[in-house]
């Protein structure tokens, strides 16, 4: 039966989101998008509102200053606005004691004064009167993707009714892009919703059986005012359109009152949403949808089956490292035929170690044997120039702990590879992203009397970290920048290439993320391939010259094509954006604009999207279950794949709901990426919110991505003659893993943002 009870909600402090997709009436509001003024550099004058600013530049907000002739500016600056504020706009509201201010998105701190008095930092109101201090630079955790938004008492004397008065914002941005880069910037009186807070605890389901529950809380921010209105919530299926559940209530909030609502529905395998409707007394409204999670990879067998990538390259005379990705119930027995001389198999963990001398290629044949059968499987050894034959595949700290990462952090996440399986998946790399380097402004020392580079104090043994996660048949990954510091503002490797370099190998590096950064205020023009690619080739030198084989990441946001000149100077993957994060259009921009560069990913040489944004990310210690739907997710790891794209995971491997692990270990959707032809996926049809991508396999097969880009649901028809199929032919439903039949056209209902992804069988 389904079931809604609401109860009293007792005093947890949960993180949530505040007035979600409120939109207030015009009369209340007061864009604050147009007459920003812009300076470089720092001085606390510059919040008086007596300071003169006439000789400022004007400067776009919901852009990055780097777009705006600052590409070169990391560190302080200040935006400054004046405004008269209408009192009209107090009369006007309903709820009349606060003044609301939304700034968007800042990179990557910022402080607010209003007339001159700070009012609060980073999103966090601070205490009347609190002393102006450089403490809102939170170096372990960037607020880069936190909405700004304050607010101000109407009674407070500073502000002036009908007159003018001065907003100032001190930036600080610690790399790459800088300022009020993104969102709608207002200034208004708040509505009943604006007192609501409501937590949907989005993605965050109980499952138990048949059934899904789910609990949310609503609150009442107001000290002063009651909340009266009603919830509605209904649940439908997005392929059959079938209602799966709908109920309606009333709530009464008295002032700071919580409440906790629960709800149960029968659990669900295909596309679904929930759309809560909030109506206030006041007539404002709020609506919220949810994607509810469902599982379409099978379960993982009993019987023994080999995975991941079938081909694998090291350089002779390097040490040798490989897992053997088996799936089945353990214990299990690994055998490995042809060998090349100096390799050795534990038949136990299915680990290969030595070191081989020669070139060559030598087809190995694997077994892996349990109680319940047998698989076995080519894998071809090529000893030779090229590494990573197939699309890195791993995991990188960035996403979730941002500069909080640290040695524990990355082991855990070591461990959680081989505990929870995912390395009989084929993941492998185990990579840390920036903050384990000595902090650039720190009085410390930043290298060694001799010039190593030092860790921080949260990495208290690199070796042994090398050597931990190399006992678990992983690799160890790295991060640095050719400029003097990197992104976050830690110690980078300019003037130190070499001596890095051999740092790294000494720690058992095997994988090197070398990001631009600071390096680009080393440069005189920024576009100049030239210039770029000189520091990534002298990388590369300094690598070549070490005793082990090291994967390299050149990371440059695709300036300069990178894809044309990347592999010229030893990079086996390159970044082609910016950052991504967790944000449909994000995703959308990065993930189908990968079409320019399509014929240059190849083995050993792959465009990188960026990594996944799947699970409890957050980049710093305060994480979140995705903004993604399921359908987006699906998407994601879809396209992903067909891209021939890196898989890095940037989530908490701590933290792994049911949902997020059938999306990371569907061996058919990992085996379309680690394809050895290694062919990046391109676009054939794109019509009508329908987008067809293809990607050609070494079996002669062919896997299709139908993707539904649109806002709506969407019937579509495959004309399989359009891509040159003149017979019926055989589909199989990749993610579930099944023959679908024969096909001459394929009919399919794709629900927004979702993808069917199939295979045709033509071999
Ligand atoms: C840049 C990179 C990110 C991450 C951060 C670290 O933004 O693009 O992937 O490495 O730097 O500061």
């Amino acid at each position: 039966m389904l079931k809604i009870s609401l109860v009293l909600f007792s005093l947890i402090i949960t993180l949530s989101f505040f007035g979600c997709n409120a939109k207030p009436g015009s009369k209340n509001v007061f864009e604050l998008d147009n007459g920003w003024k812009f300076k470089e550099g720092d001085n606390l004058n510059y919040a008086k509102p007596e300071y003169d600013d006439s000789e400022w530049k004007e400067i776009n907000v919901g852009n990055r200053w780097e777009n705006q002739g600052y590409d070169k500016l990391d560190g302080f600056a200040w935006y400054r606005i004046k405004i008269v504020i209408p009192s009209s706009l107090k009369n006007n509201a309903e709820q009349k004691d606060s003044l609301i201010f939304n700034f968007g998105k800042i990179n990557d701190f910022d402080q607010f004064f209003f007339n001159g008095e700070l009012i609060g930092a980073n999103s966090e109101k601070v205490k009347p009167g609190t002393k102006v201090t450089d403490s809102y630079k939170n170096l372990d955790h960037s607020a880069w993707n936190v909405d700004r938004r304050y607010s101000i008492p109407s009674d407070n004397n500073l502000i002036k009714w009908d007159k003018e008065n001065v907003i100032a914002i001190r930036v600080f941005d610690l790399g790459l892009s800088g300022g009020l880069y993104s969102g709608e910037l207002s200034l208004s009186m708040p509505q009943l919703n604006d007192y609501l807070e409501i937590n949907i605890n989005k993605n965050n389901f109980n499952i138990t059986g048949k059934m899904f529950g789910k609990t949310i809380l609503i609150s009442n921010r107001s000290g002063a005012y009651k909340i009266v209105g009603n919830l509605e919530i209904k649940i439908e299926n997005n392929i059959d359109e079938t209602e799966i559940f709908k109920d309606k209530f009333s709530f009464f909030l008295a002032p700071e009152e919580k409440k906790e609502i629960k709800f149960r529905f029968n659990k669900t395998n295909e596309s679904t949403t929930i759309q809560y409707k909030l109506a206030f007394d006041d007539n404002s409204k709020i609506q919220i949808t949810e994607g509810v999670p469902y599982i379409l990879t099978p379960p993982v067998k009993a019987e023994p089956q080999i995975n991941g990538a079938l081909i694998y390259g090291e350089r002779p005379g390097k040490p040798f490292l490989y897992r053997i990705a088996a799936t089945g119930k353990r214990p299990m027995s690994y055998k490995a035929d042809n060998l090349p001389k100096d390799l050795y198999l534990d038949g136990k963990t299915g680990i290969i170690k030595g070191k081989v001398k020669n070139t060559g290629k030598y087809d190995v044949t694997l077994t892996v044997e349990n109680e319940f059968g047998v698989d076995t499987k080519l894998l071809e050894i090529v000893i030779g120039d090229k590494l990573s034959l197939t699309p890195p595949m791993g995991w990188n700290s960035w996403n979730c702990w941002g500069l909080s990462v640290s040695q524990e952090k990355i082991y855990d996440a070591a461990k959680a590879f081989v505990d929870k399986g995912l390395a009989d998946h084929g993941w492998t790399y185990i990579n840390i992203d920036d903050g384990w380097e000595i902090f650039g402004e720190s009085d410390e020392p930043k290298r060694s009397p001799n010039g190593e580079i030092l860790t921080n104090k949260k990495f208290p043994d690199m070796k042994k970290l090398g050597n931990d996660i190399h006992a678990l048949g992983l690799k160890f990954g790295i991060y640095s920048s050719p400029g003097t510091l990197t992104c976050g503002g830690y110690t980078a490797s300019y003037k130190h290439e070499y001596q890095d370099a051999r740092t790294f190998a000494k720690w058992g590096i095997d994988y090197l993320k070398y990001d631009l950064c600071s390096y680009r205020k080393l440069m005189n023009d920024q576009n100049s391939v030239k210039e770029l690619i000189s520091p990534y080739q002298l990388m590369n030198k300094a690598l070549r010259s070490i005793d082990r084989d090291i994967v390299y990441y050149i990371c440059e946001y695709g300036n300069g094509k990178v894809w044309e000149w990347g592999e010229s100077v030893g990079g086996n993957l390159w970044r082609t954006t910016g950052d991504i994060w967790d944000d449909w259009d994000r995703m959308y921009e990065i993930g189908f604009g990968q079409v320019e560069s399509a014929k240059y990913a190849g083995p050993g040489h792959w465009n990188d999207p960026d990594m996944l944004v799947i699970g409890w990310i957050g980049w710093g210690p305060n994480l979140h279950q995705t903004k993604l739907t399921p359908d987006e997710q699906y998407t994601h790891v879809s396209l992903w794949s067909l891209l021939s794209a890196p898989l890095l995971l940037g989530n908490d491997l701590t933290k792994l709901d049911d949902f997020t692990l059938n999306l990371i270990t569907n061996d058919e959707i990992i085996a379309i990426n680690q394809d050895k032809l290694g062919k990046q996926a391109t676009p054939i049809i794109k019509k009508e919110g329908i987008e067809v991508w293809k990607k050609e396999l070494s079996d002669r097969n062919i896997a299709i991505g139908i993707f539904n880009v649109s806002k709506d649901n969407k019937s579509y028809k495959l004309d399989l003659k359009k891509l040159g199929l003149h017979k019926a032919v055989t589909l199989r439903d990749v993610w579930r893993q099944e023959n679908l039949g024969e096909f001459s056209e394929f009919n399919t209902k794709i629900p927004s943002h979702g993808v069917r992804l199939l295979k045709i069988l033509l071999n």
